[in-house]
């Protein structure tokens, strides 16, 4: 490809530099171009716009691939732990043992919370969101670990770094705790990341809790098929946010304000939520039919994806995760079933092959989750917890890259022109 893009508007003519990655399209590089010709770019949604630089995820959504650091998904999700996937996220490389050895008791060093921040939960009602819990209790962070709040020092910025990895699942935990009215459990430091999550979120202080083997590598699995995905909605949240040199505390809770959405994160609670409504393979035909209705605001939820135009590498995984765990558990969910002939019928469709609508992420692992107990508005702290990861790698990044400025979008202004105040009694 021609390494300039040239621009014409009326007589003049405008060239731009072409940037190339190391894989996915090359990028028009347009930063002068307001300087030079006095025109802004117009892209809502960001459709055709790569707002940074990033060498940590990259997607070929055409083929369906999701890479890591260069490694494929569906390998890490198969061979590899959180861990080894948090510290390749934040590091760009696979740790070596005593690298793996020292950053997992760095982790586990950190998932206790301040006492006094579990008096914030009784500040909620019971039957608050634990998405609501969670954005209040992880902007509150800011206010209680002051040492890591300077972004300029790339010490503390590591440290809060792990502090927000260490901490999210107690934080999820002990939202679910309090929606039960149970007690909190506190972290227990020989479990691994998911064992100790699930001990915190299913045990009980009054007896042992033995971590099943089978679940504890599902929620791996599922940590790591959440744990990034590149400029996502709340990933642009945080980098945004952060962009103006705010903590990363306030800018993970950002994120996660952001990821609540149905259209984001908020996909999974919905779709189960939507498969439950269907309730049996006969009625999809008629949800099917709402989808396509151009005057329906039904969409089928845990389908189609801004970047995927193929099977999202995820969904894979959660599939054969979603037979794994029910098969486990001797569980007959009409809700699987319910899934599984939904997504056949879908791809057979005109509607979703034209659009490219897929399965996504979401699709599946809902009908895990609630396999194995956690309640609906729980998914949605589930993903919050595995993508913080993601957000503070892509956090780390952005802070260290010199490129970095301030993110202002400009905008096509359509309001009044210049008028005259007109005082109330003339108007
Ligand atoms: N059901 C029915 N029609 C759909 C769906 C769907 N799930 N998704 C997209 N379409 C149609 C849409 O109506 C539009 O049709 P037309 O061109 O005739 O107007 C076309 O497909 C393109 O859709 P779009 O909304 O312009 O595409 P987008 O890239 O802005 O939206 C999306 C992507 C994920 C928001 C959308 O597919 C959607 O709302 N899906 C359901 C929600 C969901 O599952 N979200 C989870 C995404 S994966 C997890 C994550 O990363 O957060």
């Amino acid at each position: 490809m021609a390494d300039k893009a040239s621009l014409t508007i009326g007589d003049r003519n405008f060239e731009c530099d072409i940037l190339s990655g190391s894989a996915g399209p090359d990028v028009i590089d347009i930063r002068k171009l307001y300087g030079q010709a006095g025109v802004f770019t117009y892209d809502p949604g960001f459709t055709s716009t790569a707002a940074c630089q990033s060498a940590i995820t990259y997607i070929d959504g055409d083929e369906g691939v999701l890479l890591h650091r260069g490694y494929p998904i569906d390998q890490l999700a198969e061979q590899s732990t959180f861990m080894e996937v948090a510290y390749l996220l934040l590091n760009g490389d696979l740790p070596k043992q005593d690298e793996l050895e020292k950053f997992t008791y760095t982790i586990t060093r950190h998932t206790m919370l301040h006492e006094q921040l579990s008096t914030f939960y009784r500040g909620f009602r019971r039957d608050a969101h634990p998405m609501a819990i969670m954005c209040g209790v992880v902007g509150a962070l800011s206010a209680f670990y002051h040492d890591s709040t300077d972004i300029t020092d790339p010490k503390q910025r590591m440290i809060a770094s792990h502090r927000l990895i260490a901490k999210m699942p107690t934080i999820a935990a002990m939202a679910y705790k309090y929606s039960i009215g149970q007690p909190f459990v506190y972290p227990q430091n020989d479990l691994s990341y998911t064992g100790n999550f699930l001990r915190m979120t299913f045990g009980v202080p009054a007896e042992p809790y033995e971590v099943d083997p089978v679940i504890e590598n599902a929620m791996r699995r599922i940590f790591i098929l959440h744990a990034d995905h590149e400029q996502n909605a709340s990933t642009s949240t945080v980098r945004l946010a952060s962009s103006s040199g705010a903590n990363p505390f306030a800018c993970i809770a950002a994120g996660i304000a952001c990821l609540w959405g149905p259209a984001h994160g908020g996909a999974n609670e919905a779709a189960l939520n939507m498969l439950r409504e269907i309730g049996r393979p006969e009625r999809i035909p008629e949800y099917i039919a709402r989808a396509k209705d151009k005057e329906d605001p039904f969409r089928l939820m845990g389908f189609g994806h801004r970047v995927y135009k193929n099977y999202d590498p995820r969904a894979k995984v959660m599939q054969k995760t979603a037979e794994e765990v029910l098969d486990r558990l001797g569980i007959s969910d009409p809700v699987l079933d319910t899934a599984r002939e939904l997504e056949q019928i879908a791809l057979k469709d005109d509607y979703f092959i034209e659009k490219k609508l897929y399965p996504n992420v979401d699709f599946y692992s809902g009908v895990i989750l609630s396999a194995i107990g956690f309640p609906t508005d729980m998914f949605t702290a589930l993903f919050a917890l595995a993508r913080t990861v993601g957000w503070v790698a892509q956090w780390n990044e952005m802070i260290s890259d010199p490129d970095q400025k301030i993110g202002r979008p400009r905008q096509l202004y359509t309001g009044p022109t210049q008028r005259d105040y007109v005082p109330v009694d003339q108007r």
